[in-house]
């Protein structure tokens, strides 16, 4: 199995270089942001991040869209720009193991893996640590987030000069097919994001295996080049999962996943005197609520959604009889913001 995947990289770097002249007029017409990734690009793409925006960079896998993964506002401009209709949960990238503990709860298990694939194309669900930084925006308001350390030596020094962990997706629109090189993030996303990173083609071009460590038995939420075999090799029993969060067998268990324990409902135009209230924008013909929290009080979807999953939490106390939220409007972010909240009414 391993040979595969090494036979693999090599037909990959082989005929990556056909194309590459043709690429380069693409790119010129498409978008001038694609930067050659260098010391230099790597420093002003880390600055972009550090500064709340996002970066497209190359990984051995597929390309990232990357934000400051302790960043929540950051990490809204990563959903806007893809146009997902869901928050997703991202994966967190490291440049190494060494300070892992910081974000999750590292097991024997998880250690055996990553001494035998880190860096490389395997992701691992894990339990949050208890005073993780990494925004519950980047998680989708789970307690569980997936780390994966890139093999890209790009990837990593970018990681390395922010010194901060990096959330990202595969840096391409929703429902379309994740990018191998620098011109289809440009296609698929071009004007949404500010850089991107140009590292060449992926040598593995499939997405990272997902495996989850937070189940009895390991559990194989999505297959990439880390197979259930090399797994097995090393763990024993593996399985695979029929309820992956992205994809599940039945909508219902995702549903009772996600939830608050109080009642939510949506588009509240008053609240009563046990209820606490979220609002959006100008909040003053909104009347009643034992407490509000402003979710953003200029009505921006951005600052929403970054204070969406903290908000929830803080709101979802027993002392209150419900959780009652204001309309918030359906474009942009909003279709994902009313998506979890009409989850979170079920
Ligand atoms: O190769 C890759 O994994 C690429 C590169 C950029 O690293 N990234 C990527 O990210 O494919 P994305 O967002 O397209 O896919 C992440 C997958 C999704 O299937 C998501 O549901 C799963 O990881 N995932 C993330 N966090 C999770 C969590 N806490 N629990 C379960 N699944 C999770
Ligand atoms: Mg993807």
């Amino acid at each position: 199995m391993r040979t595969k995947v090494i036979a693999g990289l090599i037909l990959r770097r082989f005929y990556g270089f056909i194309p590459t002249i043709y690429n380069k007029q693409i790119t010129m017409a498409i978008s001038s942001s694609i930067l050659t990734a260098d010391d230099t690009t790597i420093a002003q793409a880390a600055t972009l991040l550090r500064q709340g925006q996002i970066v497209a960079f190359p990984t051995e896998t597929v390309y990232g869209l990357g934000a400051d993964a302790t960043n929540d506002t950051a990490i809204a401009r990563i959903y806007e720009a893809k146009g997902r209709p869901q928050f997703n949960p991202l994966i967190i990238h490291v440049d190494d193991a060494a300070s892992l503990d910081r974000y999750v709860a590292v097991n024997d298990t998880a250690r055996t893996l990553i001494k035998a694939f880190w860096p490389g194309p395997l992701t691992l669900v894990l339990p949050r640590a208890a005073a993780s930084p990494i925004g519950l925006l980047a998680s989708a308001g789970l307690e569980t987030l997936a780390v994966r350390c890139p093999a890209h030596p790009i990837a990593r020094a970018l990681i390395h000069t922010l010194g901060k962990p990096i959330a990202a997706p595969s840096a391409n629109a929703s429902g379309t097919i994740s990018p191998t090189r620098a011109e289809h993030v440009a296609l698929s996303l071009g004007d949404k994001v500010p850089m991107i990173l140009d590292g060449g083609s992926c040598d593995v071009g499939l997405e990272s295996t997902v495996l989850d460590l937070t189940t009895a038995t390991p559990t194989i939420l999505r297959h990439g080049a880390i197979t259930k075999e090399m797994l097995q090799e090393l763990l024993g029993t593996i399985q695979e999962s029929l309820d992956h969060p992205t994809h599940p067998k039945s909508p219902g268990m995702l549903l009772s996943h996600y939830a608050p324990r109080l009642p939510l409902r949506l588009n509240a135009t008053e609240a009563g005197d046990q209820e606490v209230l979220l609002t959006f924008g100008d909040d003053a013909g909104c009347t009643g609520g034992a407490m509000r929290f402003h979710l953003s009080p200029k009505g921006d979807l951005i600052e929403s959604a970054a204070n969406l999953f903290a908000m929830l939490r803080e709101a979802d106390q027993l002392r209150f009889s419900g959780i009652a939220v204001m309309p918030i409007p359906m474009h942009g972010l909003g279709a994902a913001i009313n998506d979890r909240l009409s989850r979170a009414a079920h």
